[in-house]
């Protein structure tokens, strides 16, 4: 079942109705201010960061859901609604939501009342804007009441959420004409403040929520609305808001705008105030006026679009088939983008006042945003970079708002130091910026210890290939990519960290996965060191992923697959020996990636296991079988039921690992299989089961050991996003940017004859045509650029400003 449906020509996914079966959300905001804001206009806004400056509150996990928000109540007679229809849940007589590209479109329709509610936050400025079109439509003169309401948050959210004692009696507002001012602990250590207004002086106001709702009111039945208006109460502790009244007389046929916006305003030490205990205005009002009407409204929303446009344009592909070209030139990148903003911070499912930056997952997000935003991709890869320890480690996490190492959680995940090498390489083979590797980075955020970019790089590779375990496999340390295959770690209580490291003497648990990952990422190392004539060191690194190579197609190699790990006392996990947990994805999919095993058929091998043991109709599971009773030794994987998270869910992160496996052994039908299932476009028509938007991916959707298979959770920030935008542009439609140029391999489905991508690279622009019209899926057979046959499949730079005309024939 389908509620609602892509909009391609507006890059839009529209909404039909306001029970979705899930709130269907969107991100407004892409630099400091940022909201979130689902198709019934729930919600909430932040500055920078989602935990330390909350702008506007939010209730997660309540009954029903999502009733904060950017709501408008209308009060037409004795019928109260809103256009998005919550929270009052007043039936519409016609309802439509527009998720576009930074911006979201509510439309409602009750008893002749036509209500427009639309929602950004423009460029370059740390508001939300919400322009509200009330219009008459039907034939009789209509008296309404509008009502806009917002809900602060006093700043700190977790604070908020938990500190009541105190924050009963902190809050404080200003009242002055049309704007509503929270300055709570402006008076003391706070030099910012919120500011709600609207473009014309209100008949009326409410800043306590008691008065506005009632205390046993709610957003469903505000007091105010449902009987006599607002009632001009200045807040004073207990629950800031802003509410408004605007009465409106409307002719048949007439419309009026009104223009409400949401500020976020920072004042200097020294300006703070206009005399004593009031609030400095003047940015504020400054603010104000750059959205004084309809025109300048709409100047920002065009040049929001033209951003948008711009940033869309660098991969463009035209392939016949509409879901696959939606995603890749809209959804998929869209997502990218969202996780560089938010990294795993605020969503629906991430609450913003938990997890930092993570290293392993800035480092991947970064695969799916680097041809987009190379300059920001930079300073990205230099703040993680910072993170790193003296030794190659590095900090799991750090603090968006410090960019320091995040103490509580850490170290000693021993993937992350190889993520370091594949972020950067991508970064260098996007933008051919070598430069960035002379950069000096400090380690661990200590000045004193900084060296060049390249040293972190080389420590990186050089901690992996130091610590490995007795059958000389890496060492996992506290957990690989899979954060809850626990292996060091015996977590028996409550409350236990999953994550604290395990026995420092004897056998210690050792990763194929992480074999593979220096196996691929350590060739990358050895390339770039060639790159950079470092002859030596590249024949060294050589020797090293060789041998690695080589422990793990001897003691990471099962018979059938490749096995995951070794845990602490040395046995097999993910073997035909396991009564659980006997095959799993990571390794299958990184090891094929990193070419192990594909000489001799073993690859092949992995994939088919894949294919008959772990597939699925909604994509590939984690595992099988998936663990039914607690393993100490295992950790957290076993404490989800089966089916569900690493637990043998359909983890979606890991799947196009399997289609860029599929695609390197050149089965293009079968890549492009697995690239379809957890696809959510392709998914839109079961929503009923998948449940979470059917424009974004989620993290994991319920495997068939699970009583809700199908069932997707954890929408929107994931490492699914860049993933999948790697496998499908990079591994299908096959445009690899690489250290020595624009490697041109496709390997699609049979079916696709053709397809044209227009992919901007080191500042030109390939307009690339592919022919396949044999359907053999995968092999360069002719590759023409600008006329000239060219030798191999790797087309070398051309200059800045030109545009490169490329066929390519497959067979
Ligand atoms: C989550 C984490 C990521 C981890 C994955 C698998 O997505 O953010 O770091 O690799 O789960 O456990
Ligand atoms: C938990 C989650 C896992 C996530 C991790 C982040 O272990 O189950 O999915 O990656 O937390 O630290």
């Amino acid at each position: 079942m389908k509620f609602g449906y892509f909009d391609d020509e507006r890059s839009e996914y529209v909404i039909t109705t306001p029970r979705t079966p899930l709130p269907w959300i969107n991100y407004l905001g892409s630099e400091d201010l940022f909201a979130l804001c689902s198709n019934t206009a729930g919600g909430y806004s932040f500055y920078r960061d989602a935990r330390l400056r909350r702008i506007t509150r939010y209730r997660y996990n309540n009954s029903p859901l999502d009733s904060d928000g950017f709501h408008v109540y209308i009060r037409d007679g004795d019928t109260v609604w809103n256009p998005g229809w919550q929270p009052v849940q007043t039936e519409p007589d016609f309802y439509r939501c527009r998720h576009g590209l930074g911006y979201t479109v509510i439309e409602g329709k009750k008893n002749g009342v036509a209500v427009r509610q639309e929602l950004f936050v423009p460029k370059g400025d740390n508001c939300l804007l919400m322009r509200v079109r009330v219009s008459n439509e039907g034939a009789d003169e209509k008296a309404l009441k509008v009502f806009p309401y917002v809900e602060f948050c006093l700043w700190d959210a977790m604070d908020d959420s938990s500190n009541f004692q105190r924050n009963f009696s902190t809050g404080e507002v200003e009242i002055d004409g049309a704007a509503i001012y929270h300055k709570t602990e402006y008076r003391e250590r706070r030099n910012h403040y919120a500011v709600f207004w609207a473009d014309r002086q209100p008949d009326g106001f409410d800043t306590s929520r008691e008065a506005f709702m009632g205390v046993y009111g709610g957003p469903a039945r505000p007091e105010a609305v449902f009987s006599g208006g607002c009632t001009g109460s200045v807040a004073h502790g207990w629950q800031p808001v802003a509410a408004q009244q605007f009465n409106l007389t409307l002719a048949p046929g007439a419309a009026e705008e009104l223009i409400f916006g949401l500020g976020y305003i920072e004042n200097p030490q020294d300006e703070k105030w206009e005399a004593l205990g009031v609030i400095n205005k003047t940015r504020a009002k400054a603010m104000m006026a750059r959205y004084a009407d309809g025109a300048a409204f709409d100047a920002a929303l065009r040049t929001l679009s033209e951003h948008w446009k711009g940033l869309l344009s660098s991969y463009r592909a035209s392939t016949g088939d509409e879901k696959l070209d939606r995603m890749v030139n809209v959804w998929n990148q869209y997502q990218c983008m969202v996780t560089f903003n938010m990294s795993r911070s605020a969503s629906y499912f991430e609450s913003g006042m938990g997890r930092g930056m993570g290293f392993r997952d800035s480092c991947q997000d970064l695969l799916g945003f680097v041809h987009m935003i190379p300059e920001r991709a930079r300073e990205r890869i230099l703040d993680i970079a910072a993170t790193q320890f003296p030794d190659g480690s590095a900090y799991h996490q750090y603090q968006p708002l410090t960019k320091k190492g995040n103490l509580d959680v850490g170290s000693g995940f021993n993937d992350d130091p190889l993520w370091l090498i594949a972020g950067t390489c991508a970064y260098i083979a996007e933008t051919g910026d070598f430069g960035i590797l002379d950069e000096l980075v400090p380690f661990d955020n200590d000045e004193s210890l900084a060296e060049p970019l390249l040293e972190h790089l080389r420590r990186s590779f050089n901690y992996t290939r130091t610590h490995l375990g007795p059958h000389g496999l890496p060492l996992t340390g506290r957990a690989d990519w899979n954060d809850c295959l626990n292996l060091n770690c015996f977590s028996e209580h409550p409350g236990e960290s999953f994550q604290i490291t395990g026995p420092s003497e004897g056998p210690v648990a050792e990763s194929v996965f992480i074999a593979g990952m220096f196996v691929k990422y350590g060739s990358v190392w050895a390339r770039l060191c060639r790159a950079l004539g470092r002859e030596e060191e590249a024949a060294d690194a050589e020797r090293s992923v060789e041998k690695m190579t080589a422990v793990t197609l001897d003691a990471g190699w099962d018979g059938e697959w490749f096995r995951r790990a070794y845990d602490a006392f040395g046995h097999v996990v993910g073997g035909k020996e396991c009564e659980e947990g006997q095959i799993f994805i990571e390794p299958q999919g990184m090891c094929v990636m990193a070419g192990i095993g594909k000489e001799d058929g073993r690859a092949e091998l992995a994939l088919k296991s894949v294919r008959e043991r772990l597939d699925t109709e909604y994509g590939i599971v984690l595992q099988q079988p998936p663990y039914r009773r607690y393993h100490l030794e295992l950790g957290e994987i076993s404490s989800y039921p089966p089916g569900y998270k690493e637990n043998a869910g359909i983890f979606c992160h890991n799947n196009p690992w399997i289609v860029c496996a599929e695609a390197e052994l050149g089965h293009g039908d079968r890549a492009f299989e697995v690239y379809r299932r957890t696809c959510p476009a392709y998914l839109e028509d079961i929503s009923e089961i998948h449940r979470t938007e059917p424009y974004v991916y989620s993290q994991m959707v319920a495997g068939k050991d699970a009583p809700t298979f199908g069932e997707a959770k954890n929408s929107w920030l994931t490492g699914t996003a860049a993933w999948t935008f790697v496998s499908v542009s990079q591994a299908i439609l096959g445009i690899k940017p690489e250290l020595e140029g624009l490697r041109i391999d496709p390997c699609v489905p049979s079916d696709l004859k053709s397809f044209t991508v227009t992919r901007r690279w080191r500042g030109a622009v390939y307009v690339i045509t592919v022919s396949d019209p044999e359907g053999r899926q995968k092999g360069v057979r002719e590759l023409i650029v600008d006329g000239e046959r060219l030798e191999g499949n790797v087309i070398p730079a051309r200059p800045e400003g030109s545009v490169v005309k490329v066929t390519a024939v497959l067979g």
